[in-house]
Order: structure tokens, then C-alpha cells, then sequence
């Protein structure tokens, strides 16, 4: 079990609203702008400490209110921990067990959490952004070191870009390079080594939801063939033109290849979904076989864009994973899991606990 219950206020439109939320699979249904988006926002705030499409803060807010608190009991390996996170006028609070000096990181990895909503075609279709986010979750929960070189990575390069923008010499700008170059190593290794279990999980979930098999390539940031020292010579003029660093992990993607070809030109939407479901699910199985418990499962309208038949797959592949699942419906009827699922009826930001 990952999350055991859930209270958010003035949170969008949930002016106040508390669930106990069911080990296995959790259903909310209602109608068009009654709450449902809300609420998995909310709940996945409260996992990141932070917005799950990159919302500005004063929006998530209640209107007229002047900040919102999601409170949640979560069942860590070792024990039921309290997490709290308000945000608004005053900033963000990340409160764990008491504790007000915990970090975002604290609770991503107390409330291991992943979103299917109905944008999520675009980890697909949209810029690398989203695969880098969606690998870095991968490694994060996997190698716990990741967060120390990342950080280290993201020093070096703000310092390096720091210097690129003040026009210093080439010497001061090349004085980073060496904690750059380090960190970079690390963190590209452990990206590697997280795409090579990925794809081995991508096979299985991709021939599942789509019937093809997805090779996924790690592009590391820089020019192929060469390395990075290489690249961050070639590209010093360039970098002190434009006051910043083109070369290095900050501009890694993963290239989808799907039955031989780049996947991002697969002309359905549908398709798109479906690849993507079986990009997060792979993660989802990868991350839980490390952590040896479940991941907390957000399934925002996981009907939208699909047919019946692919509708099916996708919840049989969300089965198989065995996840805390947390779905948002129109309708109850349409969505099928194996096991009567805990349901909820939402109407005007208010929730009901049906029998
Ligand atoms: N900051 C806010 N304060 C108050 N209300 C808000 C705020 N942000 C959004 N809302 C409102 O919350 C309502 C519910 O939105 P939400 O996206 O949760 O609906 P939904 O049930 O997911 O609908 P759909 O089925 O169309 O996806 C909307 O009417 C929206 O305008
Ligand atoms: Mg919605």
C-alpha cells in the first residue's frame, strides 16, 4: 500500500475533501468540472511538491483563498509516515512526520507516485523534456545517489552558465568544466544503466498495449562519436554567444523507435497513448521491483481517445502491475478492474463515498 488517506483544502475547486483511499484500486467518478482532474492534482502535489503539468501556484489556489494544504498518511518500507505540503502567498511548506525542513525529494520518494492523464501522449509526441523527466524518475528511485550527482551536474553547469553570461574569459568559463565533465559521467551512467532495465521492461508492456515491441535509445546531449570534453571545446564559441551551455546531460532525450521507425511520427493519438501507458508502466514495474512495494498509480480519465478494446488492455496492463490505483471516470460502468474498486462520487468539489 503506498497512500492510506488524503485531505486537501482549498486546493482548485476542493474547498475541503478527505478520503481513505483503498490498497488496490480507487475510482472517482462524476461529472464534467466537478472535481475529479482536481482531485489527482492535488494528490499528486502532494507526492512532488509540485504541479503535475507545471500550473502556476496562485492558479492551484482556491479562488479568493490565500493557499492550499494536502495532508496524507503514507505507508513507507518501514513505517506509516504523515506527509503535508501547503502552498500560496507564503510559499511552499513540505512538512514530513513534524518535520518542516524536508525537501521535495523527501516526499517523491516517501509517495512514489506516476500520472496517466489525458496529455500523456505528449512523453510521445512532445519535446525531450518530458522523457528526461520521465527517465530521471526512473533513476531516482533506483540509484540513490542520482539526486547528490544531479545536483552536483546542476551546480557546475548554473556556475558555468553564470560566467558564459558575465562574457568571462574563456579560462573562467573553462574552469567549471572539470566538476561539469564529472558529474555529467555520473549521471549519464546511471541514465544508462536505468534505459537498459527500462527496456527490458518496454518489451513486455509495449507488446502488451500495442502488439509491437519499442526500442528505446539514450541520447546522451551531445554530438554522437565524440565526448563531452570534445563538444564543450567545439561549442565554446557558440556557448559564449548565446550565454549558455549546449552540450551535456541537461539536453539528453531517449529516441522512441516503434516497428523501425521514430515513434513520435505515429500518426495516431490513440497509438500515442498506448505507447506512452507502456513507457510509464515500464517504469512503474522497474521502480517497484527496487523499492519492493507498490507505486502509487494516478489514472486521470485513462478512457479518453481510446477504443474499447485498447481501453481493456490498458487496464489489464495496469493489473498486472499490481499498483495502488487511483482512476477518474465520467462514468462508474466504464471502467473495469479486477476487483471491485473503493468509489467515489465527485460534484462540485465535494466527495461522496458510494457503498
Ligand atoms: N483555483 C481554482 N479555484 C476554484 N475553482 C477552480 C480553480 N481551478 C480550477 N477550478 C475549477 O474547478 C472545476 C473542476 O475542474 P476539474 O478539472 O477538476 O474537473 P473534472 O471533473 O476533471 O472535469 P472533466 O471531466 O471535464 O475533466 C472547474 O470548473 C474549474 O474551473
Ligand atoms: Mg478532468
Amino acid at each position: 500500500m503506498a497512500l492510506l488517506n488524503f485531505t486537501a483544502s482549498d486546493f482548485r475547486c476542493l474547498e475541503s475533501v478527505s478520503l481513505e483511499v483503498s490498497p488496490n484500486y480507487n475510482l472517482v467518478f462524476g461529472a464534467n468540472a466537478s472535481g475529479k482532474t482536481s482531485l489527482l492534482e492535488a494528490i499528486s502535489y502532494l507526492g512532488r511538491g509540485k504541479s503535475m503539468r507545471g500550473a502556476l501556484t496562485q492558479n492551484l489556489v482556491r479562488h479568493g483563498r490565500e493557499h492550499f494544504t494536502l495532508v496524507g498518511k503514507a505507508q513507507t518500507s518501514s513505517r506509516v509516515s504523515t506527509l503535508g505540503v501547503q502552498n500560496g502567498r507564503d510559499g511552499l511548506v513540505v512538512r514530513i512526520d513534524g518535520d518542516n525542513n524536508r525537501g521535495t525529494a523527501t516526499l517523491a520518494e516517501m509517495l512514489p507516485l506516476q500520472a496517466v492523464d489525458p496529455e500523456i501522449h505528449s512523453l510521445v509526441a512532445g519535446g525531450p523534456d518530458e522523457r528526461r523527466r520521465y527517465l530521471d524518475w526512473t533513476v531516482f528511485h533506483v540509484e540513490h545517489t542520482y539526486v547528490d550527482h544531479w545536483r552536483r551536474f546542476r551546480r557546475a553547469l548554473r556556475q558555468r552558465n553564470a560566467a558564459l553570461r558575465a562574457a568571462a574569459p574563456p579560462a573562467a568559463v573553462r574552469a567549471w568544466d572539470q566538476e561539469l565533465l564529472q558529474s555529467a559521467a555520473d549521471v549519464t551512467a546511471s541514465r544508462e544503466r536505468a534505459v537498459e532495465q527500462l527496456q527490458l521492461a518496454l518489451l513486455a508492456t509495449s507488446e502488451e498495449l500495442l502488439g509491437g515491441e519499442v526500442a528505446l535509445e539514450y541520447q546522451s546531449g551531445w554530438l554522437k562519436g565524440k565526448s563531452l570534453e570534445e563538444s564543450l571545446a567545439g561549442s565554446l564559441e557558440r556557448d559564449r554567444q548565446h550565454g549558455t551551455t549546449h552540450a551535456g546531460p541537461h539536453r539528453a532525450d531517449l529516441r522512441l523507435v516503434y516497428n523501425d521507425r521514430q515513434a513520435r511520427r505515429l500518426v495516431s493519438r490513440g497509438q500515442q497513448k498506448l505507447l506512452a501507458c507502456a513507457m510509464v508502466f515500464a517504469a512503474v514495474e522497474v521502480v517497484q521491483s527496487v523499492i519492493e512495494r507498490p507505486v502509487l498509480l494516478l489514472l486521470d480519465d485513462p478512457a479518453a481517445e481510446l477504443d474499447r478494446e485498447s481501453l481493456q488492455r490498458l487496464l489489464e496492463a495496469v493489473a498486472g502491475l499490481g499498483s495502488q490505483v487511483i482512476a477518474t471516470a465520467l462514468d462508474p460502468d466504464i471502467i473495469q478492474f479486477p476487483m471491485a474498486p473503493a468509489l467515489f462520487h465527485v460534484e462540485q468539489g465535494r466527495l461522496t463515498p458510494q457503498a
